[in-house]
């Protein structure tokens, strides 16, 4: 990486401010002087601004239970953002989204390649709802969704699982995020979704003791288990 560019993306100043100080010669890469800001710096090496080591920005992943009513963006317009609830740091964005009137779990980071992880279907990181329904929940309707149903957009949604939750709510886990994609699946088969929450990611569960506009940071542990914790289950018998 850049020499400029990994300063300022330590939080040392703007690209701007950082270039000034590399030509005056206040930067050393192991313990030399260093005046071009596009010198390339690697992973071992130690950059120092007039003696204070800098380091690189520790990736930053945080759980948060999104509140409905609240665009999931890092700015809008029009609307709230989720990014009201959270801490002010450089570089956090959402992974996916959930709808304005959604609620539930979701994750917020500055990792771009552990977002991409999350988001691409083709590693299959599981997405479990509970959605609340206007319309009759039949087993006809549920295997339908399991088999798969085509939205207008020509693509072929399919439920990993599904499963009554009660009369009127439902269970599904998918694999993907399409656009509003649990409430057209719920309306292929003739159902309206009232309510939409998010309750797992991967391995993750959105914890008993949270609510609605909380976050907490996730351990290193827990970032883990996003990726490789899909719990595997049956559909359970209808209620
Ligand atoms: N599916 C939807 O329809 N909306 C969401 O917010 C998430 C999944």
């Amino acid at each position: 990486m850049r020499l400029d560019r990994f300063l300022s993306n330590s939080g040392v100043g703007t690209r701007k401010e950082v270039k000034k100080l590399i030509r005056e010669g206040r930067v050393t890469v192991n313990g030399v002087v260093v005046t071009s800001p596009s010198f390339k710096v690697g992973e071992l090496d130690v950059v120092e601004v007039e003696g204070r080591k800098i380091t690189k920005p520790e990736k930053v992943y945080i759980l948060f239970y999104k509140p409905a009513g609240y665009v999931t963006s890092t700015e809008d317009p029009h609307s709230e953002t989720i990014m009201k609830f959270l801490p002010p740091l450089k570089g956090l964005f959402p992974v996916g989204r959930l709808d304005k009137d959604a609620e539930g779990l979701l994750l917020v980071t500055t990792d771009g390649e552990f977002a991409h992880r999350v988001i691409s279907p083709k590693r299959g990181v599981e997405k479990e709802y509970l959605v609340e329904v206007e319309g009759e929940i039949t087993e006809e309707k549920l295997e339908r969704l399991r088999k798969g149903v085509l939205l207008k957009d020509g693509f072929l949604a399919k439920a990993k699982t599904v499963s009554w939750e009660n009369k009127k709510s439902l269970r599904i886990v998918v694999t993907e995020g399409k656009y509003h994609q649990v409430k057209r699946m719920m309306a292929a088969v003739g159902l309206r979704t009232i309510k939409l929450k998010r309750i797992r990611i991967g391995g993750l569960v959105l914890p008993q003791d949270m609510s609605p506009g909380e976050f907490r940071f996730l351990s290193e542990e827990e970032v883990k288990r996003v990726l490789e914790g899909n719990l595997e289950k049956e559909d359970p018998p209808r209620p």
